[in-house]
């Protein structure tokens, strides 16, 4: 497409300011930036001054970047307008189409959508997560409890990167023997301190999902992989690669942001020893606000993609046809005109309508279980320690697609509770 984009609407040129402003938006794109924390301050100039704002393509295709909560709100929840097909996230030039468009349940639009998303839906629903409540529950103890007896661990790796995997694992039918490869390679690709060795890792999933798949299509259980492999659309069974992709993306999408959202809560109650205090004296009376505010909080999803089928007008500007539109969910989960003080991280925040799992018709399929999962683990968690610490600096991912900790050393500061029965002499121990 070409064509040129002469700036807002009402206005012959760029301002000065505004130029200046889309050459800095241009760190937007470059993982590097997320390595020391989220641009705030650059999304907050940008809401301000160009909530829509164009940016040239060069390493990136062009496209606009949106940062209040409105906009963002508005592209995700109108599919007709704004496509999934092509692609979720920014991918550069040089990566050419995503493999996934129109294949995956993320990258189709209705009706494509709707068949695909009927398919799992109900394995996400709570009738069904109740079933998995105890062995989720039972899973997060055994974790929780092996990192605190240690006294000190990195909260990233040996807790958060744990329990969605063996979760996820649980959901597609993994047979337990498998689970402990599953989990390394899933650890490595996300992980992993190369970026051939996280692709290698992402390779070996792909393969063992060909297999699981072929598996599960000529001999069905009751697992999601199951669900999945005896899909149809327009009467045919999705090829082989489709079942697989997306399978992948359910791993995927179940345990990566799930491991950031609750390393990235943790941090926030180590830095807020105020909130910390609060949740501990009424874990059940705060944990649900709670959970809202660690996802508004961590917004683990940096981004989302959409493509207009049509020209349309967003906040003055007119976005057209064939144009990507880029929604910073983090940059919408700091627009003070939906979140008083947004910088502010406050466990009893009320209302808190943050767009961390996204909008209409894709809204987070697994969002019931991913609160289940931050649940188990913050209850497991301060059941056992009264007061923990960093233990050296946290280390942060250098990516645009997710932003959190790839690290959290801490240190258990006070005394900790282990159950009656589960630890050694009369279950009570105090750390040093
Ligand atoms: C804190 C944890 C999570 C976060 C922050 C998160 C974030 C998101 C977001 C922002 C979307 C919308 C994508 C879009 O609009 O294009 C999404 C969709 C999706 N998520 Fe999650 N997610 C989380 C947990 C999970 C879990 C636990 C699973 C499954 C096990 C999962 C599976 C999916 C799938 C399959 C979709 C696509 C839904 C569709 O297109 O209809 N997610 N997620």
């Amino acid at each position: 497409m070409s064509h040129t984009h002469p700036g807002p609407t009402g206005h012959s040129g760029d301002l000065p300011d505004l130029a200046g402003l889309r050459r800095e938006a241009a760190r937007l794109v470059d993982g590097r930036t997320y390595r020391h924390g989220n641009p705030f301050a650059l999304w907050r100039r940008m809401r301000r001054a160009a909530p829509v704002l164009w940016h040239e393509p060069g390493d990136f295709p062009g496209f606009w970047s949106l940062t209040r909560h409105d906009e963002i709100k508005e592209v995700l929840r109108n599919v007709d307008a704004f496509s999934s097909s092509s692609g979720i996230l920014l991918r550069p030039l040089s990566q050419g189409e995503d493999p996934g468009g129109n294949r995956t349940l993320a990258l189709s639009d209705p009706p494509r959508h709707h068949v695909l998303r009927s398919a799992v839906a109900g394995w996400f629903a709570p009738r069904n997560l109740r079933l998995l409540r105890s062995a989720l529950d039972a899973s997060a103890q055994r974790i929780v409890e092996a990192a605190v007896r240690k006294g000190r661990f990195d909260f990233v790796t040996e807790v958060a990167a744990q329990l969605p995997v063996e979760v996820v694992c649980a959901f597609l039918g993994i047979p337990d023997e498998d689970r402990p490869l599953i989990i390394e390679w899933s650890t490595d690709a996300f992980c992993a301190a190369t970026a051939e060795d996280r692709s290698l890792a992402h390779l070996e999933i792909l393969d063992y999902f060909g297999d699981l798949v072929e598996r599960r299509r000529a001999d069905p259980g009751e697992d999601l992989v199951s669900a999945v492999a005896g899909v149809r659309y327009e009467g045919e069974p999705l090829p082989l690669d489709e079942l697989v992709l997306n399978c992948d993306n359910l791993l995927v999408g179940g345990t990566e942001n799930v491991r950031i959202a609750m390393s990235g809560g943790m941090l926030a109650l180590l830095d807020h020893p105020d909130q910390w205090e609060l949740l501990r004296r009424d874990f059940d009376g705060l944990v649900e606000s709670a959970i809202d505010e660690i996802l508004r909080w961590t917004s683990s999803a940096t981004h989302i993609v959409r493509r207009a089928t049509r020209d349309v007008e967003l906040a003055g500007e007119r976005i057209r046809r064939g144009d990507l539109v880029v929604c910073w969910l983090t940059a919408g989960n700091r627009d003070p005109a939906h979140f008083p003080d947004p910088d502010r991280f406050d466990i009893r925040r009320s209302p808190n309508r943050h767009l961390a799992l996204g909008a209409g018709p894709h809204y987070c399929v697994g969002t019931q279980l991913a609160r289940l999962e931050i649940r188990a683990v913050l209850r497991e968690f301060f059941t056992r320690v009264d007061r923990a610490v960093p233990d050296g600096p946290a280390e942060r991912l250098e990516s645009i697609v997710v932003n959190g900790l790839r690290t959290l050393p801490i240190r258990l500061a006070s005394a900790y509770d282990v159950p009656a029965g589960t630890g050694p002499g009369t279950g009570r121990e105090r750390l040093r």
